[in-house]
């Protein structure tokens, strides 16, 4: 048996010069608000980090309007309740289930791991020792491969291979054959408001670019500093080689 198939993706944000594609975070949000929250949380990202530098590029104004969209349990009251507020930019992506049997329970004991981090899963393409290159020229695309490989891998179980009941082949997923989640997007499932087509594609590679940015958010500035300090290394390799010749020149 084969092990899973996760082929490499192009993403703008690849690379020393990477950037995100603010529009593609955007609908990548949309996504992930439309689809995966009503399974997933992300409990790492705050919703006023949708406002921040190096992001999907909504106004402060949006965020706060976005937060507003959730409900977050908060409590106790004067008079002793808990109760449900709308949320507020410093709240983080919530968990739609109350806890984790709650979870477990609506999902046939699956449990939806919170997707914070996903835009880092490690997924190794290549096996050895090419993954000992894609490590040596740390390529860091892994997590957005892997997520969009997993959207898109849902297939008829090739012959010989039968999935219990609940769980779906996919052949993209690490852990197994067959996964708990039930296929997520299809065509036309999420309305884009600035003309990108709605398909399976476009909704999965939107939103594994969302959750690398939402596992790495300060991804372009990190870049950006690494350009400066290899550019002044460059330079100053330069100074001191030069300087060397001239101090040295003297010594017969
Ligand atoms: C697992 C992403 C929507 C239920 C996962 C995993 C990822 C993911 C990356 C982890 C796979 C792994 O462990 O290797 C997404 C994205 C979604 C989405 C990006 C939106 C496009 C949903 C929805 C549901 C759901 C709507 C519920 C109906 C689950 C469950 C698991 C899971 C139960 C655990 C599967 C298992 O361990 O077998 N999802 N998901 N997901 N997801 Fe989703």
């Amino acid at each position: 048996a084969h092990g899973p198939v996760i082929e490499k993706q192009s993403w703008s944000f690849a690379g020393p010069f990477g950037r995100f594609d603010k529009g593609q975070l955007q609908r990548g949000y949309k996504v992930y608000k439309e689809v995966c929250s009503s399974c997933h949380s992300m409990k790492l990202a705050a919703f006023r980090t949708l406002a921040d530098e190096g992001g999907p590029g909504f106004t402060a104004d949006q965020a706060k309007a976005l937060a507003a969209t959730v409900k977050v349990p908060d409590g106790p009251n004067d008079a002793g309740d808990m109760f449900e507020r709308p949320g507020r930019p410093s709240d983080r992506f919530p968990s739609p289930f109350p806890n984790e049997q709650a979870a477990r329970s609506a999902m046939n004991g699956a449990l939806p791991p919170d997707l914070s981090l996903m835009g880092k899963a490690r997924a190794v393409h290549r096996g050895f020792p090419w993954f000992v290159f894609d490590a040596f020229l740390q390529y860091q695309e892994n997590g957005p491969d892997y997520v969009y490989n997993l959207l898109t891998g849902y297939e008829d179980a090739p012959h010989g291979i039968t999935c219990a009941d609940g769980l779906q082949y996919n052949k993209a997923f690490l852990a197994s054959t067959c996964i708990a989640m039930p296929p997520p997007l299809s065509d036309g499932q999420v309305t884009y408001d600035d003309g990108t087509p709605g398909t399976l594609q476009t909704y999965a590679r939107d939103v594994s670019a969302f959750l690398m940015w939402a596992a790495e958010p300060k991804l372009e500035q990190r870049k950006q500093t690494g350009l400066k300090v290899m550019l002044f290394l460059v330079v100053f390799a330069g100074l001191l080689y030069f300087s060397k010749r001239k101090l040295w020149s003297t010594v017969p």
